[in-house]
C-alpha cells in the first residue's frame, strides 16, 4: 500500500506501530518521522528498534543528533535534527556516510536537513489527535516497494482495513 492512516490511541499503540515497521525494514531503507515536539517520533523509533530485536536502551538523539545500533543484519542510525542549525555540520559529521546499502536510517525532523537527505522509502507524519490531544494520528506515504511492504505490515499489526 502507498498511503496509510492510523489512529494511535496511546503510547503503546505508537510503539506497536513502530515494532511492526521495524520487523518489516530491510537494509538500505530511509524512513522519515515528521511531527511537532511531543508528537511521538521517538516513541515510534523505540518501537522500531524493539521490532528489529534491539533489547537495550534507546536514547533520544537530540543532543548528539545521531545514535547508532549494531543490529544482527544491519546498522540502524536514529537521527534527530531538531537542533541542526549549522549547514557545515552535515559534512563535518559525515552524516552522508550513514546512508548505505547495509544501514537503515530513521530521521526525526527531516525538514531541517531536507536539501541533504537522500530520498525516503517511507515518510511518516505524527500529529496530536482527539479533543484533549490525548492520542495521535499516523499518516505515511511509501515511495518504494520496500516502503509499501512496511505500510502493509503496520496496517496488519494495527488492524487497519486495506
Ligand atoms: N499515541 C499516543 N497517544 C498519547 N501519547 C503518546 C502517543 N505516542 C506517544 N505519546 C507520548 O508523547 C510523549 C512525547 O513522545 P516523544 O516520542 O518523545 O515525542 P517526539 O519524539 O515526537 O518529540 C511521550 O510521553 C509519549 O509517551
Ligand atoms: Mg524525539
Amino acid at each position: 500500500m502507498r498511503t496509510l492512516a492510523v489512529a494511535l490511541a496511546d503510547a503503546g499503540a505508537t510503539r506497536r506501530a513502530g515494532a511492526a515497521l521495524g520487523a518489516a525494514l530491510t537494509p538500505g531503507m530511509v524512513v522519515t518521522l515528521a511531527g511537532d515536539l511531543g508528537a511521538g517520533k521517538t516513541t515510534l523509533a523505540r518501537g522500531v528498534l524493539s521490532g528489529c530485536g534491539w533489547a537495550g536502551p534507546v536514547k533520544s538523539p537530540s543532543f548528539a543528533l545521531v545514535e547508532h545500533y549494531p543490529l544482527s543484519n544491519l546498522y540502524l542510525y536514529h537521527f534527530d535534527f531538531y537542533r541542526f542549525d549549522e549547514p557545515g555540520e552535515w559534512d563535518d559529521a559525515g552524516f552522508a556516510d550513514c546512508f548505505r546499502d547495509d544501514s537503515v536510517c530513521l530521521v526525526e525532523w527531516p525538514e531541517r536537513v531536507a536539501s541533504r537527505l537522500p530520498a525516503a522509502d517511507v515518510a511518516i507524519s505524527l500529529a496530536y489527535a482527539g479533543p484533549e490531544h490525548e492520542g495521535r494520528t499516523l499518516d505515511a506515504v511509501a515511495t518504494t516497494e520496500a516502503g509499501e511492504r512496511c505500510l502493509s505490515a503496520i496496517a496488519a499489526a494495527m488492524g487497519v482495513a486495506r
